[in-house]
């Protein structure tokens, strides 16, 4: 298994091109299942997510192209697909193609919304807390299909097609939003949703949608209605730039200092955490080409967090605000209100030196003045890459493992940062 070795010291500068959002491809992608015709993605990030959900559309029947390199291509942009989903062959997931990535979950809305039935494998466990899809179905239910479990598998069928219907979310969530937001798109009638969640993904799928002949109005709000319409049409769209990827690299520039320009980040979807990130010391100023972060890497003030559904702090830059943490000049305390369990990197950054206390979904992080290099173990995509910056700081060496994690949500990661001075390089076993 691949390892990543990185000699920490040095500051970041340079240009970081940001990739395309892998949390807005994924969805888009799975959007195909509703149109007969082509919908074609642009800046489309190339992650092995993307590929193993290449994999699981093909096994619907979706036909996918993807446009190769040509000579002169920037090797950071985004890849296009062509994805055809003219004839669904197959209404099955099976389980273990979507035990292996649990946003797949989400071709159930769809699926059932064109074809009037599917039948999708439970996502099973999860590193970051137990994750449950009770949203999703109570959200289908609401819209007309019957549901049943069936050994380990949702069943589901609307022989008659989706009814519009009310569907309040007891607790905000990305991925029941989207499921029922697709499936509604091709129900009769109207549908409510109400305390959506209001993610830049959300925003970017309903845009797609509306291109695609959807009838969506409350965009970027918490409640979202959707008029049904009897079929969708092909498109094009271009994938939202990656708040996650740009928030991570601004948090490693924080840690280590230096100047980067994070090129193609958009501040306005970031908002909370650039504040944040503002508050510990570093300059930051956006234009149109991007996001500009410049620090010392020293004196990182402590600042306290809470995740939150957005425009809050998001739980997907929590990891990596820990690790910035770890070297603040006194104590922070880190609040996780959206997963249970997402601490697992914890443990990992006090192998590198870092004094952190766990009181539930509470953690208090005292500055230390130095971290050094060890051996540690990715635990999770999120998880890892704040072992990444920690060890970008830390004196001496340190090989992240299972890097397996990374690769399903950093594209060119190792390349990216050791193009703006960090001694980082990828070792192939
Ligand atoms: C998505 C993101 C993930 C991000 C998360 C929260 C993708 C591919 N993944 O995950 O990176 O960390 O949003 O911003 O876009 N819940 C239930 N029942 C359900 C569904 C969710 O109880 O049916 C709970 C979850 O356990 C969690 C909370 O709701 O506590 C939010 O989860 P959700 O927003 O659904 O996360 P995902 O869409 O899976």
């Amino acid at each position: 298994m691949d390892k990543i070795r990185i000699v920490g010291g040095n500051a970041l500068e340079g240009i970081i091109p940001i990739s395309g959002a892998k949390n807005a491809a994924l969805p888009l992608m799975i959007a195909s299942l509703l149109s007969e015709e082509r919908l074609i993605l642009e800046n489309v990030p190339r992650l092995a997510d993307v590929a193993l959900l290449q994999r699981i559309l093909g096994n619907h029947g979706v036909n996918i192209t993807t446009n190769g390199k040509r000579a002169g291509d920037d090797p950071f942009a985004g890849q296009t697909l062509e994805l055809d989903a003219r004839v669904i062959v197959d209404t099955t997931a099976p389980y273990d193609l979507v035990s292996r990535m649990r946003a797949s979950f989400w071709v159930l809305g769809p699926l059932l919304a064109r074809i009037g039935r599917a039948r999708v494998s439970l996502p099973g466990g999860c590193a970051i807390g137990t994750r449950p899809v009770d949203f999703h179905l109570d959200a289908l239910r609401a819209l007309g299909a019957d549901i049943e479990i069936d050994a380990g598998y949702v069943v589901a069928s609307a022989p008659r097609g989706l009814r519009g219907g009310r569907v309040v979310f007891p607790k905000v969530s990305v991925g029941a939003t989207h499921t029922a937001l697709m499936a509604a798109t091709l129900a009769e009638g109207e549908t409510v949703l109400e305390n959506a969640a209001r993610e830049p993904e959300v925003t970017d799928l309903a845009e797609c949608l509306i291109k695609m002949g959807a009838k969506i109005e409350g965009l970027d709000t918490s409640t979202l209605r959707i008029t049904g319409v009897s079929r969708l049409r092909g498109a094009r769209h271009s994938v939202q730039p990656d708040r996650i990827e740009a928030g991570t690299y601004a948090m490693a520039t924080a840690m280590v200092g230096g100047d980067v320009m994070l090129k193609g980040a958009r501040a306005d979807l970031l908002e909370n955490a650039l504040d944040v990130l503002r508050q510990t010391g570093v300059q930051i100023d956006s234009s149109d080409e991007g996001i500009r972060v410049r620090g010392t890497g020293n004196g990182i003030q402590p600042v306290d967090v809470t995740t939150a559904p957005y425009p809050g702090f998001p739980t997907d830059l929590q990891a990596q605000f820990m690790a910035l943490m770890t070297r603040a000049g006194g104590s922070s305390r880190i609040t996780e209100t959206i997963f249970e369990n997402r601490f697992m990197h914890v443990q990992e950054l006090a192998r590198l030196g870092a004094r952190i206390h766990l009181d539930g979904d509470t953690a208090t992080v005292e500055g230390v003045e130095r971290l050094t290099g060890a051996p540690v173990m990715a635990t999770d995509l999120r998880a890892s890459v704040s072992l990444v910056i920690a060890g970008l700081a830390a004196e001496g060496e340190t090989l992240v493992q299972r890097v397996y994690h990374l690769d399903r949500g950093f594209e060119k990661l190792e390349e990216k940062l050791s193009r703006c001075g960090a001694v980082i390089e990828r070792i192939s076993n």
